[in-house]
This record gives structure tokens, sequence and C-alpha cells, in this order.
């Protein structure tokens, strides 16, 4: 059916129930109802002034709340002009009614503080396109609170939404379809809203709080703009926070995913999550621990991306140095404000000449996270000897590759989404001292380790095969007459 036959059939429907709908001849819609309590509840958590109702019908909820607070603005509306009529017909004070589509709401931007849809999103075709025109009218910092059906497991939905509405179109429904968790989260992602919380109550009621965030998205900001690997630990590292029970928290990658609003399902696949977060709690417990020993040391992050590890590791005294390409620090420049003790360099790792604004002097922590397997090996014992001769004195925390993983970038679960490939891996760190003199491994962690206290296959993973996955290798370095 296209997007007007449903629109057609929604009308019809509502057409013949506007007569009934609170009467308590309202048969199916009597369901409609416990929702209102609810939708209640959730507006008294905090002050609201202005309230859009969406797929308002006859009204039921404004009636409510004009009762209760008749001080506040409202505005409801509706596709079928039954139930605009209807609501007209209660003669609320300084409530407004519009017969309108939902999918474009025809209100200035920015008007609404609050924006509420009880039972009535299940009904259009075009689901992102509300949720975009709920982003656009909606106030900076503004809560949208959706009340629908649900159903748990994506079979069970399917089922709803590809036999029984069809089904129910031969009796006259207007019904197109139910969603879940994930489906919402990317309506939100793609719109630039965050979801605060979203709950399955009852047997099939879907009750999600929505937030317009305080700071618009970030502006300038597009893929074209992004080095697309740095997407991968972006991505999971933003859906892993959005997790209620998540294992690591990064504010910043929410906030930068959202503002991008791309689809990012190709980037967040399970071995990839599972290892992004099992490496950046690794790195972030063995930074932590070099920090006790050295707490004014100089970090450099090589390769950086969008990683937010100064934020979670700062002693309060560390210098930190985020060394990244210049367009990707451009980026990074539009995303973070400016910190005490944090630097960003443009640089290339593979010039002389990336390292001449760090001071040098101190014991030198650097990092080198999801970045050396892209190196050829040349490269690499390039890197590490200008490291050494440079900094004279201290740690690289490198996550390491196994040559079987660097030689299949094609079948990597995300890697193969880009344009990037694998050149480097090796099945022991300590291969990385007979490459570069001055380089003394002293311990060599899989990402298993953590990753198998979350799930039996890493546990097995763990058993068998732990050199295949990627490892976190410390080495310490020394130049010769720096002395150990
Ligand atoms: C089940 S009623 C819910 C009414 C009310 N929100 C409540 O909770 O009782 C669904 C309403 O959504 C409206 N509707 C369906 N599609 C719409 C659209 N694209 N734009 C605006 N309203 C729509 C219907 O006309 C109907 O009044």
């Amino acid at each position: 059916m296209t997007s007007k036959q449903y629109k057609d059939l929604s009308i019809k429907e509502f057409t013949k129930a506007a007569e009934v709908y609170e009467t308590d001849h309202a048969g199916v819609y009597n369901m409609c109802k416990k929702d209102y309590p609810d939708v209640l509840a959730e507006l008294e958590k905090e002050p609201f002034d202005c309230l859009l109702d969406c797929g308002c019908g006859t009204a039921p909820m404004i009636s409510l709340l004009h009762e209760k607070y008749p001080e506040k603005h409202y505005t409801g509306i509706d596709l079928t002009p039954k139930m605009i009529e209807a609501a007209k017909a209660k003669q609320l004070p300084g409530v407004e009614f519009v017969v309108g589509d939902c999918e474009h709401l025809p209100f200035e931007a920015e008007c609404f503080d609050t924006v509420i849809c009880c039972e009535s999103f299940h009904h259009y075709p075009n689901p992102q396109d509300f949720f975009d025109s709920v982003y656009r009218v909606l106030k900076p910092n503004g809560r949208f609170i959706l009340r629908d059906m649900t159903m748990n497991g994506a079979a069970v939905r399917w089922f709803c939404n590809n036999i029984e509405m069809p089904l129910a179109h031969m009796i006259g429904k207007g019904d197109v379809g139910i969603y879940g968790r994930e489906d919402i989260q990317k309506m939100c992602d793609k719109a630039g809203l965050h979801m605060e919380s979203f709950e399955k109550r009852g047997f099939c009621r879907l009750h999600c709080v929505i937030r317009k965030p305080e700071t618009a998205p970030q502006t300038a900001l597009t893929l074209g703009d992004v080095q697309e690997t740095a997407l991968i630990p972006l991505t999971i590292k933003a859906n892993e926070s959005r997790r209620p029970d998540h294992r690591i928290y990064d504010a910043k990658a929410v906030e930068i995913i959202e503002g991008l609003r791309i689809d990012t399902t190709q980037y967040d696949k399970f071995m990839s999550h599972e290892g992004v977060v099992a490496r950046t709690i690794l790195f972030d417990e063995e930074l932590r621990k070099a920090l006790k020993k050295y707490p004014d040391a100089v970090v450099v992050n090589i390769g950086c991306g969008f990683d937010d590890r100064f934020s979670r590791v700062d002693n309060g005294k560390v210098r930190w140095y985020n060394v990244d390409l210049p367009d990707s620090i451009a980026v990074r420049r539009k995303c973070f404000a400016q910190r005490d003790r944090e630097f960003n360099i443009e640089g290339d790792l593979l010039s002389d000449t990336w390292t001449q604004d760090i001071p040098k002097g101190s014991v030198t922590i650097v990092i080198a996270e999801g970045l050396l397997m892209y190196f050829t090996e040349e490269q690499v014992k390039h890197l590490f000897s200008h490291i050494r001769d440079q900094f004279g004195k201290g740690y690289v925390l490198a996550e390491l590759m196994h040559p079987m993983a660097a030689g299949n970038s094609k079948h990597h679960d995300t890697v193969k989404a880009t344009k990037a490939q694998f050149h480097w891996g090796i099945a022991d760190g300590r291969e990385v001292e007979l490459l570069c003199s001055g380089y003394k491994m002293l311990r060599e962690t899989s990402f298993f380790e953590e990753m198998k206290k979350y799930t039996v296959a890493a546990k097995i993973g763990n058993l068998f095969f732990k050199k295949f996955n990627d490892r976190l290798a410390v080495y310490r370095f020394y130049r010769a007459e720096q002395g150990k």
C-alpha cells in the first residue's frame, strides 16, 4: 500500500471511531485509556509550558492535562477531521486543535518544550519523517514522550507487521507497524534525538522518553569529515554507553554519533563490539596503573581518532597529547572543547615531525590503540624507533593483531564495511624487541582476558585462541645513552 492509502485508511477508521471514542462503547480503543496515567506521571517529572499532542484524537489527554494544569499551553494535531471536530467541541479555553499530518508537523521550529504521542505512531507509514519533524518543533532540551504498542522479539514484531496488520487492513484498520528498542534508537539517531529510556510496560506497551539535545548537534560535522575506521570504535562506545548495564561509558561518543545522524549499523557487530569494549577497559586499566607510578607523565595518544580516554583517566597532573592526521584533528576540534593539560597535534605518524611540539624529558606513555595493524612492518619499525629516539624513556601500550587476522581485513566483521586494510600482525608481542632495539615487552594481555567475563564463547576463546585475538602489549623503551 502507498503512504496515502495507509493514511486514507486511518482517516476512515477514526472517522467512524470519533463518535464513540471517549464513551463506554469505544471497544478496542478502551485500551488507549490505560496509557493516560503513565503519560501524566511522566509529564509530572519535570515542568513544561508548551505541549503538543500528536495524533490527539478527541483530545482525552489534553482534557486531563487542561483540568490539572489549566495555565499551560496545549496544541493537538490529528489527521482525522472528525476527531478534531470532537476535540474542538469540548471548548477547552486557549487550546488549539489542528487537522494535519504528524509526519509533517505544520508548526514553527522549536515552539514546544514537550511533545507527546499516544497510540497514534503505529499508524504512520513514514515513522522517520515523524521523528525528524518532532526534532524540528521541539525546543533544545525538550522532551518527547512516546506511547505505543510493541512486542518483544523481532520475529513476533515481524509477524504483527507482515501478517496481522495486512489482515487488519481488510477490516478497515489503518495500522502500519510496531517497533522495538533498536528501531526507535535508529530513528532517534537519524533525527538527532537522544533516547533517555525505553521500557516495555505490561503485555504490549512501549513507553519511551526521548530528548532533543541542549546543544545543536555537531553542525558542520558530516560523514565525509570522518576517517571511516574511527567510526567503528566511536559507534560501539556510543551504543555500549546507551545500554542500561553499560560496561564503559563515553558521553562524548553518544553526543557525536547523535550529531552525525547516519546509519551506523555496519560499524557495530558483535565481535567488534566486544573487542572494543574489552580493549577500552584494558587500556584504561593499564594507563591508570602507569599514571599511579608516574603521575606527571606525558601521555601521547597516537592515531587518537575520537577517543576520550583523557576524561576517564585524568589524574589532575598528566599532560596529554592527542595526535592524528590534520583532517581528523580538525574534526576533533569541532567536537571536543579545549581542556587544561590536553593538546591536539596535527601530525603524520610516518613523518619525523609529529613529535616536535611534545615536551621531552619526562616519562612518556604512548598509546597505540587500533592503529598499528594499518601500517606495514617497515612503518611500525620506523615509528617505534622514532618514539624511542625522541622521547628517550617511557612506555608504549600497543594493540597487536595476529598475522592471520591481519591478512583477512575483508572478512573482519566491521572493517570490511570501510576501505581500510590491515597490513601488520605478529603472533608474539616479543617480536617487537627484535624489530626495534631498546624495547622490552613487560606483558601481553589477550582481549579474551576481559571478554571472557561476559560470554561463554569468549571463555572458550580464552582457553584455546588467546593469541589469535587482538592483545594489549606493554613495552618499556629507552634510548641507549638514557640507560634502563
Ligand atoms: C488510537 S487513536 C489515539 C488517540 C489519542 N492519542 C489517545 O491516546 O486516545 C490514533 C489517532 O491517530 C491519528 N492519526 C493516524 N495517523 C496520523 C497521522 N499521520 N497524523 C496525525 N494523526 C494521525 C488518528 O486519526 C487517530 O485519531
